[in-house]
């Protein structure tokens, strides 16, 4: 099915040199939205960036109906907009739709929305080697009562910010043996609003002790490794990229999968296994090279310096030959056209 899509243009279109203004304050001028009323998608339009107007009484106010995605578009080479993976974007996003009883949004539609809204305001990616747009397509449910109930009418909207390198420095992450993210059976694979707002507590206690993140570990004994803020986590060892599984409680992560997917071509051995914080805490006592680090679309790879579990800290590598470096650099190149995308991954707007 085809779906038509109005657009409403700004009048006065104005780029600003955004690469000053830190990652999330300044949209692009316009937005995608759709209404979902008597069980249908309608009213899908591109108009000016503006506020939204809704009651109070609006349920994803109260009781946490809402998704999000986070995705990301690059300028190539040839100054074509390329939008990476927005396919297995789109099938997170349903899924993540699912877990929380949301109506799914017909793929025609969000891709035919994301390429309009993306084309629209092409100026606002930039074009340096550490700039993209991120895209945010997000639902929630605006049914108009107090009252703990599936919604019957929702929001789905698209909205774009420019981004550039997202932490200035490695990370200090402590071993979390407290809190916990998510639990088996609960909605630790969804990209639900809840998993983030219940993050932040334990997140704000590690800050106060100096550290950056909080490395999640399994609800059970708080044995294994799961993620770390909005990152998945991986590791070499002894030259072996390894990653905890995709268990139910982890965001099965779009960055991930493709440097798992690099690595594999570059002939690199990968590992994707429950992964216990005493191994890689007993590699770094022994003196053994470790490398550690976050991965995800906003960060693209994030340095982990070091690692604390119980008030100890422990180093992790990060000499400029590292095996971390190697990978996020051939997935930018990906990106922006300078090797060739064996996987199709690159979606040319
Ligand atoms: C909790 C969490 N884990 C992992 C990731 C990494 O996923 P991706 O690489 O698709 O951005 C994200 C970011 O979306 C996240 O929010």
């Amino acid at each position: 099915m085809e779906y038509s899509i109005s657009i409403s243009v700004q009048t006065e279109r104005q780029v600003k040199d955004t690469k000053s203004i830190p990652f999330g304050l300044q949209p692009t001028e316009h937005m995608f939205i759709a209404e979902y009323r008597d069980g249908q998608w309608q009213d899908s339009r591109i108009m000016p960036f503006t506020n939204l107007s809704m009651s109070p009484l609006a349920l994803c106010l109260h009781y946490g109906q809402t998704v999000f995605e986070g995705m990301k578009a690059f300028m190539m080479e040839d100054g074509s907009v390329n939008i990476f993976r927005p396919d297995k974007h789109y099938d997170r996003f349903t899924k993540s739709l699912d877990r929380m009883c949301m109506p799914h949004v017909p793929k025609d539609l969000f891709m035919e929305a994301l390429h309009q809204l993306v084309q629209l305001d092409a100026s606002w990616v930039p074009s340096e080697s550490d700039g993209s747009l991120y895209i945010r397509p997000f639902m929630i449910a605006t049914e108009d009562r107090i009252g703990v109930k599936i919604s019957d009418e929702y929001l789905f909207m698209i909205v774009c910010t420019p981004a550039y390198q997202y932490y200035s420095k490695p990370l200090k992450v402590k071993v979390e043996d407290k809190y916990v993210r998510a639990a088996e059976g609960g909605t630790g694979f969804a990209k639900c609003g809840g998993n983030y707002g219940a993050s932040f507590y334990p997140t704000k206690l590690a800050k106060e002790q100096g550290y950056d993140q909080v490395l999640w570990t399994d609800s059970k004994n708080h044995e294994f490794i799961e993620e770390s803020g909005t990152m998945n986590v991986m590791f070499v060892i002894d030259g072996t990229l390894l990653t905890p599984p995709l268990s139910g409680t982890i965001l099965d992560g779009i960055t991930r999968d493709s440097l798992l997917t690099i690595a594999q071509e570059k002939g690199i051995k990968t590992e994707v296994r429950p992964i216990r914080h005493k191994e890689i805490i007993d590699a770094l006592a022994s003196g053994k090279r470790v490398e550690a680090f976050g991965a995800g679309t906003a960060a693209v790879i994030a340095p982990i310096e070091v690692i604390a579990v119980g008030g100890k800290e422990y180093t992790c590598y990060l000499g400029e030959d590292a095996l971390m470096y190697q990978l996020a650099n051939d997935l930018l190149a990906i990106r922006k056209g300078h090797q060739p995308d064996n996987h199709n991954w690159n979606y040319i707007v």
